[in-house]
Parts: structure tokens; C-alpha cells; sequence
């Protein structure tokens, strides 16, 4: 077998460990997940009907063309059904555009760091990674603008960005759609665009309606709360679709996941009770670090950036001790963020438990309550 030499400077996607597993490994009968920005809730009830009546069709393939999820879709969004894409997650979408745009020594740019599939589907494919650092932990559009090139195939603006929950106005993407040349795809990653609560909030949905070079990806996975069935959508040119759909496997979208989402986005107003309800448990997070001091990076997504310097433990162990005593949440330090953990907004119990969790690492915490 000799397999492509791209893969050596690959390192394949490491999730947040399951809680279960993490439970067995330390004897903990309490541990919470808040490592994966998942949704703390199950998918609505209706979603759940939906599934459970999808169940006995599971014989027969799915609609390999998702005709039903994206004609709701279209009329979701009023686009036409030809420039709705559809894929197991949106991360199925991002490894699509890799595959009908990418060619050795094209170049993408995108934020440093942002989500790291970016970088992946650049390495998968020989394309040159053009990383452009945050400034003050959110996307420097005119550093992107400037970092353009005759070879740029793509630009990614991750919005809000993972992993800093950071959130730019759509006005700064319309800046950047304007700088950029008309055969650049601008690709405007929303997978958390359902979370913002800023005042100045809209999305990108308006720039695709006026530039054939712009594509917003969207997913099942966050608000709606169910990534474990892989579902998100792009919404852009019909011709990027119809790429898609010379590469992409034949039925990309499994049949449950299909008539979960067609019910799940006929809830809107469920989703706006999710957005208002994280907003609140959000704030609530950051009030209560920052009544203790500790800082964190202000987040329109449903996670957020908290300070691990200045702990027990150096910043590059607190993520490890924190797991062994319950509280599972992301190392920044692997995500480009040394000294601080990417933390998701959970239920109000499960922020409790991470809460009283990193107070027993403080440096003034009572002995007997003091982390390992
Ligand atoms: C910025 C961003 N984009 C896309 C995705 C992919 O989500 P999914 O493939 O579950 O739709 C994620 C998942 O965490 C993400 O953080």
C-alpha cells in the first residue's frame, strides 16, 4: 500500500472524548461534556416523532437528491432548490468544496485559527494554507483582503469563529466579497450563526443573493441539536451544487437525518427560545468567571474562550486535570490558543459542575476542595 504523502502532515480530527469513557478511565460517577459546542438538549419532540416514523422505511435507501429537505430549505431561505447543497454535516460540505476547487498550489485563506477542517482539506488536496492571524481574537478582514492572490481559489470566514466564538458584521464580509476577485469563492461558515444575539446581527445570506461567488454553510448540528445524525446545508451557486454532485457519495444524507431536518425547520420559534435561552446561560457563564476574576473572550456562539493561566496547574495540564475531575472541555493549546480552554454554554446544572470544577484549581482555593 503506498498512501498519498500528504497524509504525514495530516492529524486526523481528535473529538472530545466521550462521557462514558471518561467516567470508566477516572471512577467518576459525574461527567459533564462541554468540549464539542453540541447543543445540551435533545432534538425537539417533533424532530423526535419525525425520526422515530422515518424508522421503518430504513430498508430503502434515502433520496439520494434530499429533494424534500431541500426544496423546505429553499423556501426556508427564498433561493431556489437548485442552490441548496446538502451533505452529512457541513463539514461533508467543506471536504466538497476541497474536492471540486482544490488543485496542488492553489491557495486558501482563512483566519488563524479558526475551524481546523480548513486546514485539511488545503493538505488533502497540495493546496497552500494561507493563514491569516486574528487580531484581537477575531477575523482581520482587510489582513485576509490583502492576503489575496492570482492563485486564492477560496476565502473562509468562519462566523461566529471557532474556536474564539468571535463574530464580525455582515458589512465587514460585504467589504471583503467587494475586495476580492468575482472567480474567488468567499465561503461564510455559519455553523453558529443561530447563537448570535448581537445588536448589529444578520448574516451572509444577503451577500449570496447578490454574489455568484459566495456560498454560506449552515448545520443541523448546533441549535437544532442534532449533530449525531450529520446534517448541514450550503446555500450558493447552482453550479457549486451541481459540483458537488459529480463527487459527493450517492446518498450523502441518510434518511432519518432527511426527515429530521425538514421537521426540525419548521420550529423556528424553538429555535429562537434556544437562542435567547443560551444567550442567557452565556452571560450568566461570564458574570460568574468574571466575579472571580478569570477572563474570557466575549462569544456570540455557544462556547466561549476562558482564561487557564494563573491556575494550580500550568495551562498546558489544566484541560488534563479538569477532565480527570469531571469537566470535559477543549485544550486551546491544541486549538491555537495557548492558555485558555474553548468551553461550551451546557445546561445551567452542567456550567455549575465546570464552574465549581475549575474553583477548586484557583489559587486560592480552600484545601479541601482543591483539584489534583
Ligand atoms: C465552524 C464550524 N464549521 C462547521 C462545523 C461542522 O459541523 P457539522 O459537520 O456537524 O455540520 C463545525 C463543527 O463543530 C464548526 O465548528
Amino acid at each position: 500500500m503506498r498512501l498519498t504523502p500528504a497524509l504525514e502532515d495530516i492529524v486526523a480530527y481528535e473529538p472530545g472524548q466521550p462521557i462514558e469513557l471518561v467516567m470508566r478511565r477516572f471512577g467518576l460517577s459525574e461527567v459533564v461534556k462541554l468540549a464539542s459546542n453540541e447543543f445540551p438538549q435533545p432534538p425537539f419532540p417533533e424532530v423526535r416523532e419525525a425520526i422515530v416514523a422515518a424508522i421503518g422505511e430504513l430498508n430503502r435507501y434515502p433520496d439520494g437528491d434530499s429533494t424534500d429537505l431541500r426544496a423546505a430549505l429553499a423556501a426556508h431561505y427564498g433561493v431556489g432548490p437548485g442552490q441548496v447543497a446538502v451533505g452529512a454535516g457541513s463539514c461533508e460540505l467543506l471536504m466538497l468544496l476541497g474536492d471540486v476547487l482544490l488543485e496542488p498550489g492553489d491557495e486558501v485563506v482563512f483566519a488563524d485559527p479558526s475551524f481546523v477542517v480548513y486546514n485539511d482539506i488545503c493538505l488533502v488536496h497540495g493546496a497552500t494554507a494561507v493563514k491569516v492571524p486574528l487580531a484581537d481574537f477575531a477575523h482581520d478582514l482587510d489582513a485576509m483582503v490583502a492576503a489575496v492572490t492570482p492563485r486564492t481559489k477560496m476565502v473562509i470566514v468562519c462566523n461566529p469563529n471557532n474556536p474564539t466564538g468571535t463574530y464580525v458584521p455582515v458589512e465587514g464580509i460585504a467589504r471583503l466579497v467587494a475586495a476580492v476577485p468575482d472567480d474567488v469563492l468567499v465561503v461564510v461558515d455559519e455553523a453558529y450563526n443561530e447563537f448570535v444575539t448581537a445588536a448589529d446581527s444578520q448574516d451572509a445570506l444577503k451577500l449570496q443573493a447578490t454574489h455568484e461567488n459566495v456560498v454560506v454553510l449552515r448545520t443541523f448540528s448546533k441549535i437544532y441539536g442534532l449533530c449525531g445524525l450529520r446534517v448541514g446545508y450550503g446555500l450558493g451557486p447552482e453550479e457549486l451544487r451541481q459540483a458537488f454532485d459529480k463527487v459527493r457519495q450517492p446518498f450523502n444524507v441518510n434518511r432519518l437525518a432527511q426527515a429530521a431536518a425538514t421537521e426540525a425547520l419548521k420550529h423556528q420559534d424553538q429555535v429562537a427560545g434556544r437562542r435567547d435561552e443560551n444567550a442567557r446561560l452565556r452571560a450568566g457563564m461570564v458574570a460568574a468567571l468574571a466575579a472571580r476574576g478569570r477572563a474570557t473572550v466575549p462569544s456570540e456562539a455557544n462556547f466561549m474562550l476562558v482564561r487557564t493561566r494563573d491556575l494550580r496547574h500550568p495551562h498546558d495540564e489544566v484541560c488534563g486535570v479538569l477532565l480527570s475531575m469531571g469537566a470535559i472541555v477543549r485544550d486551546g493549546n491544541a486549538l491555537g490558543c495557548p492558555g485558555w480552554a474553548r468551553v461550551s454554554v451546557g445546561t445551567q446544572s452542567e456550567i455549575d459542575f465546570f464552574l465549581q470544577q475549575l474553583a477548586a484549581l484557583e489559587v486560592d482555593a480552600p484545601q479541601d476542595v482543591q483539584g489534583r
